[in-house]
């Protein structure tokens, strides 16, 4: 499956709850956000069918989502049946690794291939702050469940948020040091009511690389060749590898073959765009498989090329935690 513009759709991001047990500033507003009620959300057999139409139109990854991925009822017996779909070979998860500690082996059991977990510090005191009330703990206790389930390769996210975590890169780029894993640096995206805390606060990977560099040496480039959204680079003599991901500074439109399927069964055709067709509506009027299909072919095909955020605009409806990255 291709769209308009020759890109190859192998990848599907699948939001399986706009819910999360942590509140980050750069996700949501602090007032909150109404959540959708449970029937206006995709049941889990509207779920499957939905990534088997995928699976038949050429869709090789799922990665799953949120709001927060695991405190959706039943995660693992939905990682078990997309596993059973012919044509997906991969099951990736993003999450805010709270609840690995519990779910991680039963997890990969059920057919989860890898995870990102999210950590924007390891201070405790700045993350309860960027987080809204989290614990560091649980997320340092989540990655090392993740890793000794056989959950490969971990990378872990952090967004950097000036005036919260943007003198933590250093430390976080040095757990690759001595462990095996991708630290990541995203730049924080703007979003309906957070757009403007966002704007105001994204730190550009160049000045991250910048104070990485003063702290721990020189970085050496691996890949920026732009397949992956990350440009990856390895400190002197570490062990793992660290990326930049760069929405704002960078935008990496002309490689992205990424589909995203929200919780309320809407195909999201851009990021950061509120372009969405909607295939759960004509799922629950009875709709054919195959009119299925084709409203998700064609919705796919017209994905826009270039973002919001080059026209001074940035999207409207959703916040991140209603998109899930
Ligand atoms: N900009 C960039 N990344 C974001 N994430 C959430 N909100 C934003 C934003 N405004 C990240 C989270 C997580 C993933 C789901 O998306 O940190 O890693
Ligand atoms: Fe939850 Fe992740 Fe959003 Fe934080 S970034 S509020 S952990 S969904």
């Amino acid at each position: 499956m291709k769209d308009q513009y020759g890109r190859e759709l192998t990848d599907l991001r699948i939001s399986l709850t706009d819910r999360c047990n942590l509140r980050c500033v750069y996700c949501m507003p602090a007032e909150g956000i109404d959540f959708r009620p449970q029937e206006e959300l995709l049941r889990d057999d509207e779920l499957l069918l939905l990534v088997r139409v995928a699976a038949e139109l050429g869709v090789r990854k799922v990665r799953l989502t949120g709001g927060e991925p695991t405190v959706r009822p039943g995660v693992v017996d939905l990682v078990h049946g997309i596993r059973q779909i012919p044509g997906i070979e991969e099951i990736a998860m993003t999450t805010n690794g709270l609840l690995l500690e519990y779910l991680a082996p039963a997890l990969a059991e059920a057919g989860l291939t890898r995870a990102n977990v999210s950590l924007d510090t390891m201070d405790p005191d700045k993350f309860h702050r960027i987080t809204r009330g989290g614990k560091v703990e649980k997320v340092l206790s989540g990655i090392a469940a993740a890793e000794a389930a056989g959950l490969r390769p971990i990378k872990l996210n952090s967004v950097v948020v000036r005036g919260f975590n943007e003198d933590d890169v250093a430390s976080l780029a040095a757990l690759t040091l001595d462990r095996p894993w991708e630290v990541r640096f995203i730049e924080m995206m703007p979003f309906g009511s957070v757009g403007d805390f966002a704007e105001a606060g994204v730190v550009n990977s160049e000045e991250t690389i910048e104070k990485i560099e003063a702290a721990l040496g020189p970085l050496t480039p691996l890949n920026l060749s732009g397949e992956d959204p990350a440009r990856t680079y390895r400190l002197p003599g570490a062990a793992g590898t660290l990326g930049f991901i760069s929405p704002v500074s960078q935008p990496f439109c002309a490689k992205c073959g990424r589909l995203r399927l929200t919780a309320d069964g809407r195909l999201r055709l851009c990021l950061l765009r509120d372009d969405e067709a909607d295939l759960l509506t004509p799922l629950r009027l009875g709709a054919t498989y195959e009119e299925i299909k084709e409203t998700f072919r064609a919705a796919a095909f017209r994905r826009p090329f270039g973002h919001a955020l080059a026209e001074k605009m940035f999207p409207q409806a959703r916040v991140m935690i209603q998109i899930g990255g």
